[in-house]
């Protein structure tokens, strides 16, 4: 039983590494429920499930369709909604659907996006008492903005906006970050820099914990392979040959057998 709080997840910084799972449905969410710290439920489901460029398009509705369904799947689980685009748009939009997401799921937390911009938001989601995960480093939800997905920290400067950014959502009340995006050696000294844990992607070894797209984790996801993904299985060329016997054995009369039918 996963026993996940957010006291924990605030005892793990410097002690114990986090590992963090994505995950959009039941199936999958039980599946992963006993290997995980947390799960996230993350719009980058518009990628991996929606077949979309980038994210987007995901809308809190679909967020909470997903984050009830991973809910169900890991009763006991930390799941975390990943606030889409637009969803926090100012203090009173965010709440209203931050406040929507506690009503109706069973997050334990919301993921916002964005450093010192987003402050004030954060601020009013912790004092009206709900669970904020940050994102800084490579925003998604900028990409279309700022010219695609840009691996961050790479200058001097670009590194001490993202150590403001760790330390000013440290202080509106988050209890741990998402890293995103960032040179090795710039994610640890931003990892140093704050009190709270920092979970990696794509930001090297030295930060609290690691989070990975189930997808781009089992190998399911095909269209590009960021180099920070480690396929720990090769799921499409399993399915695609599963798909080809499925295929074969009803064409050819095997499907189903004499003990598969009533
Ligand atoms: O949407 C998502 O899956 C995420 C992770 C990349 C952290 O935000």
């Amino acid at each position: 039983m996963n026993k996940t709080t957010i006291l924990t997840i605030k005892a793990a910084k410097n002690r114990q590494k986090l590992t963090v799972f994505t995950a959009y449905d039941a199936l999958f969410a039980r599946l992963f429920a006993d290997s995980a710290d947390m799960l996230l439920v993350g719009d980058s489901l518009a990628m991996s499930f929606g077949g979309e460029s980038d994210t987007l398009s995901t809308t809190i509705d679909e967020m909470i369709y997903h984050t009830k369904a991973v809910c169900k799947g890991a009763p006991e689980s930390f799941v975390i909604l990943d606030m889409p685009f637009g969803s926090f748009a100012t203090e009173e939009i965010a709440l209203h659907n931050a406040l929507r997401v506690y009503r109706e799921t069973k997050a334990s937390a919301v993921k916002i996006e964005g450093g010192e911009a987003q402050v004030k938001i954060v601020q009013r989601l912790t004092q009206n008492g709900i669970a904020v995960l940050g994102h800084i480093g490579l925003l998604p939800q900028h990409a279309r903005a700022s010219g695609g997905f840009r691996v961050q920290g790479k200058d001097e400067e670009g590194a001490q906006q993202i150590v403001k950014d760790a330390k000013a959502i440290e202080a509106a009340g988050a209890f741990a970050i998402v890293l995103e995006g960032v040179k090795a050696n710039a994610a640890g000294e931003i990892t140093r820099s704050v009190g709270i844990p920092v979970i990696g992607i794509g930001a090297g070894r030295d930060v609290d914990g690691q989070v990975l797209v189930w997808s781009d984790m089992l190998g399911f996801f095909e269209a590009f392979k960021p180099k920070f993904v480690r396929r720990y299985f090769d799921g499409a060329a399993m399915a695609r040959d599963v798909a080809a016997r499925f295929a074969a054995d009803v064409q050819s009369g095997a499907f189903p057998s004499e003990e598969e039918q009533y």
